[in-house]
């Protein structure tokens, strides 16, 4: 297969969010959202990330905020001031289109992680990552680096993400319980239909390159950028698309998703 420089994958990744914004924009969940937003104490959030997000009062920044549903519920856990950050216009563009109808006020930015303007950092309390974001980056170590540049020292990195165990295994194979891809794999997995999180939309649409991060990787990105891991676990509910679901209460368990907080020294 061949494989981009770092710099295409990420365009390429750029060019497949923006197509893929107006595919969620025709789900009944973008027009029940709408409305949601409109509640003062509206959270998307799950329990996991509402019971590890200590952001009361405090200046946080969303790294990979998509269409700023997420960045928008931090205000109900007592955010002072929230900033979302993605590479994607067409998204940003629903998340302005949320702050809008929102009685609270966050800020949406477009850059790429890699290169985030000067104003963003050493301000933050909290950074946050959720759900779908480490595998976009083609080398972990360096994005790790640009998110620790948003926090003040003693800023906590907060990660809810899928577990890598998840990437060995395809849901919608024939047998989707064999082990189908190496732990270690190192080349991305590339899509070339638009990025949904229900089924398949049968079209051509700029590549998407998704890249496996071992746990190992994801640990030593975070100490090489010069964080403290303060806490990490995992679980085996899943965060991840429904058809994931299949592997939910087995005998043998495998892990859906973790948890993960460090600190700026
Ligand atoms: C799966 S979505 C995040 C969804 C979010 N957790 C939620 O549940 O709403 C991943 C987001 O990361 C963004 N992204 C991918 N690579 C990026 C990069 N290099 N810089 C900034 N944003 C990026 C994409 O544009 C996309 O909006």
């Amino acid at each position: 297969m061949e494989v981009p420089n770092n710099k295409t994958a990420i365009e390429s990744n750029r060019q497949a969010w923006n197509d893929s914004a107006r595919h969620h924009q025709d789900s009944p969940d973008w027009q029940a959202l709408l409305g949601e937003v409109a509640q003062a104490d509206f959270s998307c959030l799950d329990e996991t990330l509402s019971g590890l997000l200590e952001v009361d009062g405090k200046d946080v920044i969303q790294l990979g905020c998509n269409n700023g549903r997420e960045s928008l519920s931090l205000f109900a856990l007592g955010a002072r001031s929230v900033v979302g950050v993605d590479q994607s216009a067409a998204f940003l563009e629903q998340a302005r289109e949320l702050n809008k109808r929102s009685p609270h006020n966050a800020e949406f930015i477009e850059s790429d992680i890699h290169h985030l303007p000067a104003s963003l950092h050493n301000r933050f309390d909290v950074a946050l990552i959720t759900i779908g974001v480490l595998n976009w980056m083609p080398d972990i170590g360096e994005f790790f680096r640009h998110v620790a540049s948003t926090l003040k020292p003693g800023g906590k990195l907060v990660i809810y993400e899928t577990h890598p165990f998840l990437e060995m295994v395809d849901p919608d194979a024939e047998d989707p319980y064999r082990l189908a891809s190496s732990y270690f794999r190192a080349e991305p997995f590339v899509q070339e239909e638009p990025i949904v999180y229900v089924g398949k939309v049968e079209q051509q649409a700029a590549k998407s390159y998704w890249f496996v991060h071992t746990l190992g990787a994801i640990f030593g990105g975070a100490i090489g950028a010069g964080l403290n891991i303060a806490h990490f676990r995992e679980y085996a509910h899943s965060n991840r698309e429904e058809v994931y679901d299949r592997y939910l209460n087995r005998e043998a368990q495998m892990p859906m998703c973790f948890t993960l907080v460090a600190s700026k020294v």
